[in-house]
């Protein structure tokens, strides 16, 4: 059950503040089919993070590694933003001051309008040279996930001569200073902070809302769950982000 009542004041909080975060993890991509990582059917339930998911797998083995994300993209290839998507782009363009960061590299904020996402851990549809050359290149037109099952698809190469690797954050790697730094930012200088369908458990990402109650600002944690940061929030929003997000805009 939505609580209405605490919707009606946050939306009024909403509406005088000066500025506004949103952080969003892969709870809010759940309805839209793309699964997470951590819950009952999260990927890494039944695939391993070492395997697939750090820089030494991919040197390892960039087969299999470019394979599990061709299997990703062949999955958000066939995801539409949700409703919890379409709500926050549609705060944003109501609310000025309103900064998005996701943790997400599925692109949906993105295709569901949103503008000027701050994408931490990067984007599953770009991949750049493994070696470090600057070389990016934009695949969300070439390879919308064709390689489904094919694991004979020729390794992507850089013009330089080196692999393409995906464009994503991987365990051990820092983050883009200037998007950590945005993200601090802006954290750090909301009236609210809302933290949407993410467990909290990944640093910097996790550090977010924490800074944002430090500097005084609400924070609101919409989850089905619990999470670490549940006893640090102001307001818990329980339920679906994809319920929760439209009952909130609509009162905006
Ligand atoms: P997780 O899979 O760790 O957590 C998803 C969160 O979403 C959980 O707290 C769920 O309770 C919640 N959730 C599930 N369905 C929901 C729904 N319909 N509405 C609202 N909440 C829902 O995903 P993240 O927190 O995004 O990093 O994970 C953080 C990072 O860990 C990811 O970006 C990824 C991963 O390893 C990298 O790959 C670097």
């Amino acid at each position: 059950m939505i609580d209405t009542r605490a919707l009606d004041q946050l939306a009024e909080r909403l509406r005088s503040a000066r500025a506004v975060a949103a952080m969003t993890g892969a709870g809010i991509s759940a309805e839209s089919g793309v699964p997470t990582f951590r819950g009952n059917d999260g990927l890494w339930r039944s695939y391993s993070a070492a395997d697939l998911a750090t820089p030494e797998a991919f040197a390892r083995d960039p087969g299999l590694v470019w394979e599990w994300y061709r299997w990703r993209r062949s999955l958000i290839a066939r995801a539409r933003p949700n409703a919890g998507h379409l709500a926050l782009a549609r705060l944003q363009s109501r609310l000025p001051g309103c900064t998005l960061i996701t943790q997400n590299v599925d692109g949906l904020h993105h295709r569901a309008g949103s503008t000027g996402v701050i994408e931490l851990h990067g984007n599953i549809w770009r991949a750049r040279c493994a070696r470090g050359c600057g070389f990016v290149a934009d695949e969300s037109r070439v390879d919308p996930g064709a390689a489904e099952g094919d694991d004979d698809q020729p390794l992507p190469a850089c013009p330089c001569g080196a692999r393409l690797r995906p464009d994503v954050v991987w365990f051990g790697e820092a983050l883009d200073e200037d998007l950590i730094d945005a993200a601090v930012r802006a954290a750090g200088s909301c009236e609210v902070f809302l933290a949407v369908g993410t467990s909290a458990l990944v640093y910097p990402a996790a550090g977010l809302p924490l800074i944002a109650g430090r500097a005084g600002a609400l924070v609101v944690e919409v989850n089905v769950d619990d999470t670490p940061l549940t006893p640090h929030a102001g307001l818990v929003l329980r339920g679906k982000a994809a319920e929760t997000l439209p009952e909130l805009e609509s009162r905006v």
